[in-house]
């Protein structure tokens, strides 16, 4: 339908007879001369529309309001001197139109199309589709899209095999309480989503798959917070047959070429490391913000220090959950032991046991998390017992994991990153949600869909929900 986008013609397109489709931005109508700015994803173009060129454009031309859906086809006209925009890439010309045809009228938006917009974020996001039409949003969006690509070829060039897992699944340990899922064909047994693909990708490496990551949604019914989401991305990574340095070393290359393809930045590569008791001791936080201190990249020459990269190492093991009276694992339970600490377990000092765990820190937010893990059963086990599960809940909960572990399992570290939060960080936006389509409210709703909502109680009859024969 188009020949163009309405970012992109300039003045070597002079003269030339073109057809552009998009959103009326914005229309001034002089009476003999309209004119409008027509927008599409990649930028804005201004037409114009005179009588004596065509008349009936003219006529129709008078008709549209705001975001009506055009298609226009005229001719480049480079504009004089005086009326160039130097601030658009398509400043230099105008389209002189011939047809006008609307495609579609709209309704009179309930906010403006523009970079700054009064609007309450409930508004915006019960209305996501014209907030999407914004520049900024939409520009965060396509910055996420750039970074997985990224990513993606990053660690394809590397051997990385991307496999998926499954999303109807059982309940995986993350600390986070469950979305569960009812069984209609198994009635009273639920499927959990997965908080992470953690068990499979640790699987993984027993089938011998060696080098895996996935850009993968992950689902956690936590309460929500600026930087949390109960549906978010992790690009999840697992490797066999290597050490906490290997995994730092690939992470710290992977993200100087993406930092280099996406934002044109130089970082500084090996991250600084810090220790977990460094880092409590000196900030109180086990995510400090190293940045006000040295450069951590540079932009054409010049020291930035935007972006703060740090490693915090060995975390505790252990925590002791005061309320419940038990220990339990500080990051996950199949997190390794430090080796010089394997004494400290045995003679039962919990607390100054060290894990094979690892965080990565950019600007004081953790985008990312891992370890090297457990690949002995009997070790697995053992932890299981001191957080207080039994061998035959173990059994019932990961029975699946310590068989695979019987039967050749390698020795495998991994990290996962959140997605939604670099994004955030990359794009300086305060929200998680500003970078996430569609994304819930702190109240865990959709907006725009009305997500969660009722449901009809056939539906909780077949999947044995409420009796067969009982009412609501
Ligand atoms: P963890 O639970 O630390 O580790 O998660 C890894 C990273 O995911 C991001 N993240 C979140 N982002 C948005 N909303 C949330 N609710 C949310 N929760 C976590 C964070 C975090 O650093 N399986 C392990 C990883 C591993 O051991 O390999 C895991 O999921 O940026």
């Amino acid at each position: 339908m188009r020949t163009h986008t309405c970012g992109e013609l300039n003045k070597i397109h002079k003269d030339q007879e073109v057809t552009l489709c998009g959103w009326v931005h914005r229309r001034r109508d002089h009476g003999k001369l309209i004119f409008i700015d027509i927008r599409d994803r990649y930028g804005i173009t201004q037409v114009v529309f005179v009588p004596s060129v065509s008349p009936q454009a003219h006529v129709e031309a008078q008709k549209l309001g705001p975001e009506f859906v055009v298609k226009i086809k005229g001719a480049v006209n480079v504009r004089p001197d005086k009326n160039v925009n130097p601030d658009m890439p398509t400043g230099g010309i105008e389209l002189l139109a011939k047809e006008l045809e609307i495609l579609n009228p709209a309704k009179v938006p309930v906010f403006e199309i523009e970079d700054t917009v009064d609007a309450s974020e409930d508004m915006r996001l019960t209305y996501r589709y014209l907030d999407i039409r914004r520049k900024k949003v939409r520009e965060s969006l396509l910055l996420r899209h750039r970074l997985c690509a990224s990513l993606r070829s990053f660690l394809n060039s590397q051997n990385f095999v991307e496999v998926e897992t499954p999303v109807l699944t059982k309940s995986t340990p993350e600390g986070a309480r469950d979305f569960l899922v009812p069984s209609r064909l198994s009635p009273g047994l639920f499927y959990a989503l997965p908080q992470s693909p953690q068990l499979f990708k640790q699987i993984l490496m027993v089938s011998g798959m060696d080098r895996y990551y996935q850009i993968v949604k992950c689902f956690r019914d936590e309460d929500l917070r600026a930087d949390r989401q109960p549906e978010f991305t992790q690009l999840d990574m697992e490797v066999s047959f290597v050490d906490q340095d290997f995994i730092f070393d690939l992470s710290e290359r992977m993200y100087q070429q993406v930092f280099q393809e996406v934002l044109g930045l130089d970082l500084v590569i090996p991250f600084p490391r810090m220790t977990y008791a460094e880092a409590m001791a000196k900030y109180k936080s086990d995510k400090p913000d190293r940045r006000k201190n040295k450069p951590a990249c540079r932009q054409a020459g010049i020291n930035s220090t935007e972006f703060a990269f740090l490693w915090v190492v060995d975390f505790p093991l252990l925590k002791y959950n005061l309320q419940e009276k038990r220990w339990e694992s500080e990051h996950h339970p199949f997190t390794g032991i430090h080796p010089d600490d394997l004494a400290l377990l045995e003679s039962g000092q919990y607390e100054k046991v060290r894990g094979r765990c690892y965080d990565l820190v950019l600007n004081g937010n953790e985008i990312g998390s891992g370890s090297v893990r457990i690949h002995q059963r009997e070790l697995q086990q053992k932890i299981f017992d001191m957080i207080g599960i039994k061998p035959q809940e173990a059994v019932q909960r990961f029975g699946f994991l310590l068989r695979a572990f019987e039967y050749g399992a390698p020795p495998h570290a991994g990290v996962a990153y959140g997605i939604d939060r670099l994004v955030t960080i990359l794009t300086g936006n305060e929200s998680i949600r500003d970078c996430i389509a569609f994304p819930k409210t702190q109240k865990g709703t959709c907006l725009m869909t009305d997500a969660p909502s009722q449901v009809e109680e056939r539906q909780l009859k077949e999947l044995g929900i409420i009796k067969a024969n009982s009412k609501l």
